[in-house]
């Protein structure tokens, strides 16, 4: 069985673009596939972070992650920080990587230039997602768009290694969605939705109630034509409304289109609150019922033991082709 693994930051307001670019298919691919599903805390303090948020949103994240569908006796659900060989496994990595090719990762120069001085963490980054990835021989990384140059970096360093010190790691391969793997931004579809944008109405948290739902909809940004049609290009904003209600709903744009056609927005976001609502619902549901329970940290534990038999024996496999150790 191939293996897949992937990774949220907990950093709170985890949104319709997480889950319609990433979630969704963690979920489809736990019923055939060896899946492997980690809560990436330590990517999260390459920026400042209230400890005590962090503690909190390590285990919203967590939640939401069998909320929406994961099954724990199917998949391996833990925290980064949990399993000591991610961060081991890193160093190794960025002693076989290259400040020029971090230098050119678009993430990186974005949250760079955000800031009057980066972390080195934020600089590195993408290598701990290098080795949260072939720690696990991972055939298969299901994310959004937005981690397409991170993976295509993982494969280089893999490739690398291989070349130098002889078969090490499982070249990965990213999963990208043909929709819904770039969800764009409420009020500015030219933007990707991202978690931490200034205007809440810009993004739906999956935890967000009817009224904000409804309220982010209906002001998002559309554009003076009046007609419903999927363009990207000259109406990226009706565009990611269409594909959002298409993912969600399961109906093809096509088809939407058709429904839709010769009436004005207002009908189609309308009835897309209400395929929001109806989807959020369940999910919200059994979040509240499992977010404080005992049950929840019991499984982080367990996830971590399993996933750490895994890692070990990776790591101890490259030791052996670096020469590291007695
Ligand atoms: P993060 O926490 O920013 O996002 C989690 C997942 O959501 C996807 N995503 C989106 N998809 C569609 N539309 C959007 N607007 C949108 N915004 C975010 C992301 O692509 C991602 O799949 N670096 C990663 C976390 C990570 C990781 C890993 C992922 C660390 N190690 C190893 C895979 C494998 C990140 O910051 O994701």
């Amino acid at each position: 069985m191939s293996r897949v693994f992937s990774g949220v930051q907990p950093t709170g307001n985890i949104h319709i673009g997480n889950y319609l670019g990433a979630l969704k298919q963690f979920v489809e691919l736990q019923n055939d596939h060896d899946c492997i599903y980690c809560i990436v805390d330590m990517h999260s303090i390459t920026v400042p972070q209230d400890p005590k948020e962090l503690k909190k949103h390590i285990l919203d994240v967590a939640a939401l992650y069998l909320a929406v569908g994961l099954d724990p006796e199917k998949s391996i659900v833990f925290v980064q920080s949990d399993v000591s060989g991610h961060a081991e496994l890193a160093w190794i990595l960025m002693c076989n990587s290259y400040t020029g090719e971090l230098s050119r990762m678009t993430q990186f120069k974005q949250k760079s230039k955000e800031r009057e001085s980066a972390p080195a963490g934020l600089f590195t980054y993408p290598i701990l997602m290098a080795a949260d990835i072939l720690l696990y021989d991972t055939n298969i990384v299901p994310v959004g768009n937005d981690q397409k140059q991170h993976i295509e970096l993982t494969r280089d360093i893999a490739i690398r290694v291989n070349n130098t010190y002889g078969e090490t790691f499982v070249v990965p391969d990213g999963r990208f969605l043909k929709e819904g793997a770039r969800i764009m931004a409420l009020d500015d579809p030219l933007s990707k939705m991202s978690k931490s944008a200034p205007n809440a109405f810009s993004r739906i948290s999956l935890l967000d109630d009817a009224a904000k739902v409804k309220k982010s909809i209906m002001r998002a940004t559309t554009d003076s034509e009046g007609s419903v049609r999927f363009d990207p290009e000259n109406k990226p904003g009706v565009s990611n409304l269409l594909t959002i209600y298409s993912v969600f709903s399961g109906i093809a744009i096509a088809d939407l289109e058709k429904q839709y056609d010769g009436q004005g927005y207002g009908a189609l976001k309308k009835d897309l609150v209400e395929v929001v609502q109806q989807n959020l619902e369940p999910i919200q549901k059994r979040y509240n019922e499992i977010r404080n329970s005992q049950e929840l940290v019991n499984i982080l534990r367990d996830g971590a033991e399993r996933a750490e038999i895994i890692a070990e024996k990776t790591l101890a496999r490259v030791k052996d082709r670096f020469g590291l150790g007695l």
